[in-house]
């Protein structure tokens, strides 16, 4: 990469590791004061998965754990269509979808009412992130992790073209930068997990 594009590389940390856990914790202890007698948590594949697999390790009461994968709303397609459905049945139960982020608030809106026509107890929904600027329908967000201004975010689930899902943090990056060069940041961002990792033990 040339100096120059690495200069536009640079990424601006959003959630730190150690604030993301601690988004985690809090979020957790909610839903388990919220859900004494348990919850079906419902990750939209895939980019809630790392933010589930922490959030159910954190809550201190049983929980059922399923999935659903949707087709993203372009312009072109004007709605999202499911690709997954739940394994589980969650008439009477109390239903959680898990969200990365609720950006327009269409994935979101599709899910609850798919949910909803299946006569769960409740349907709630938890989001590590919430992008309001961005929102076209309303989306009620009973469990909401941070707000985040309008700018493209990267890491912990969330994706560019399948990469940075794994970062144990989640930085802004430059769509521009990544049109041009989707590894733009691999470099720089995987160092600095790594040298999260090393402070960390
Ligand atoms: P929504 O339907 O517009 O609310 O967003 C649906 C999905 O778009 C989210 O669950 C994410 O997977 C994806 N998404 C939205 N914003 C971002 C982002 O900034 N980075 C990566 N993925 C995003």
């Amino acid at each position: 990469m040339s100096p120059e594009a690495r200069d536009a590389a640079e990424p601006r940390v959003v959630l730190s590791a150690a604030q993301i856990d601690e988004i985690v914790a809090r979020l957790a202890a909610a839903m388990s004061a919220r859900y004494v007698d348990g919850a079906v948590l419902i990750g939209v594949l895939r980019g809630s998965v790392p933010f589930l697999a922490d959030l159910v390790r954190a809550m201190t009461v049983p929980v059922s754990v399923d999935f659903m994968a949707i087709t993203p709303y372009t312009p072109n397609s004007g709605r999202v269509r499911l690709l997954k459905d739940l394994d589980l049945d969650i008439a009477g139960r109390d239903a959680v979808i898990v969200e990365d982020i609720v950006d327009t608030g269409l994935s979101t809106a599709f899910l609850r009412s798919e949910l909803q026509r299946r006569r769960p107890r409740s349907v709630a929904v938890c989001t590590l992130l919430d992008r309001r600027v961005r929102r076209v329908v309303p989306v009620d967000i009973d469990f909401a992790g941070a707000e985040v201004a309008d700018t493209y975010v990267i890491g912990f689930g969330l994706d560019h073209e399948g990469r940075y899902r794994n970062l144990r943090l989640i930085a802004a990056a430059d769509v521009e930068v990544l049109a041009a060069d989707p590894d733009a940041y691999v470099e720089v961002l995987y160092g600095s997990n790594r040298r999260s990792e090393q402070g960390a033990s």
